[in-house]
């Protein structure tokens, strides 16, 4: 009997030690905002970074997902990061320059030659300094993700051409350098939060939208919009952002586990945008999306680097050169 009593406290002794070297006694639930789905790239995202913390800290920090703009919209959630009421994010930059000026320059049209040209200014120095101003606005920003190069829907016409675009009401997100750019266009630029686009597309009060195509895709704007043109007019960073209050509660060694689970969450994006921007312009086709795939991307251009003065005024011409000089 006393054996018996014996080898069964023994036993249970074995499970909970198991148990807490699988998942840690001290497991802290985080809240992660983002604006898409979850089978977005928004969503990949969360995925990789809860996946690499989960294996590297033992389960000790459980990712709770607020997909869908659940949290409210960008603006909103930094905020809430700010305040330490939204633990972690993943973010497009639309409304980051309000917080984090400098950050901006990454927004302006035209400055990218392509994906591989992004990625190299966002891992390289520049990139890599600029997620250093994060802190100083109170905010932690671990790693660049991405969404891919915005494109232009609508649902009033097909454009081509710059003057096709002239007196469209479009939504832009709250980001002075993009509406800089818009402005110059003759587009009819409306900033407003993205959990409103939808509806606001469907009762007609915008004409259209820009957004990358993984966004396009994932929100099924093909319900609301009969065009899009491949305007590309402008790369779409992301970031991986935590909450000081969560940061700074961190070892040294957690610290360099979170930087670690934001690189793999960025990767995780650019791999989906990579899939997304093979397939994606299909997939709108065959959801009855009108595609005009020749757009005059060099007259686009054209046009808006006639404000580039006001953007080297705010980001210094040194480092947009340094930007467009990146091979
Ligand atoms: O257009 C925007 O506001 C952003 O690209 C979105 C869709 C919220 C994703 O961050």
């Amino acid at each position: 009997m006393k054996k018996n009593w014996f080898k069964k406290t023994l036993f249970s002794c074995a499970v909970i030690a198991s148990m807490a070297s699988t998942s840690a006694f001290a497991e802290q639930s985080l809240k992660m905002a983002y604006a898409l789905a979850k089978d977005s790239h928004y969503g990949a995202a969360a995925n990789a970074f809860e996946k690499s913390l989960a294996e590297s800290t033992n389960g000790k920090f459980k990712i709770e997902h607020f997909a869908n703009s659940a949290l409210g919209g960008e603006r909103e959630v930094i905020e809430g990061l700010q305040l330490g009421t939204v633990d972690a994010a993943v973010l497009s930059t639309g409304a980051i320059l309000n917080f984090v000026p400098q950050a901006g320059v990454f927004d302006i049209p035209f400055l990218f030659r392509d994906l591989a040209h992004a990625r190299k200014v966002l891992d390289g120095q520049i990139g890599q300094d600029m997620l250093k101003e994060f802190p100083k606005r109170g905010l932690v920003a671990l790693a660049w993700g991405e969404q891919g190069f915005r494109h232009l829907t609508n649902n009033k016409h097909a454009v081509k051409e710059p003057a096709d675009a002239k007196g469209l009401k479009i939504r832009t997100t709250e980001n002075p350098v993009h509406l800089l750019a818009f402005k110059q266009l003759g587009i009819l630029a409306t900033p407003m939060a993205w959990p409103e686009v939808q509806t606001a597309l469907q009762q007609g009060t915008i004409d259209g939208q820009e957004n990358p195509t993984s966004v396009i895709v994932s929100a099924k704007l093909n319900q609301q919009q009969k065009f899009m043109s491949l305007t590309g007019h402008v790369y779409a960073p992301a970031v991986i952002i935590v909450s000081p209050s969560v940061y700074d509660s961190l070892s040294d060694d957690e610290k360099a586990k979170f930087v670690e689970a934001g690189k793999k969450a960025g990767q995780a994006m650019r791999d989906f945008v990579d899939n997304v921007e093979k397939s994606g312009v299909q997939t709108l086709k065959d959801a009855g999306m009108q595609v005009t795939e020749d757009v005059d991307r060099d007259a686009f251009a054209k046009i808006v680097k006639e404000v580039y003065p006001e953007y080297y005024k705010q980001f210094s011409k040194e480092l947009i050169d340094s930007i467009e000089n990146t091979k």
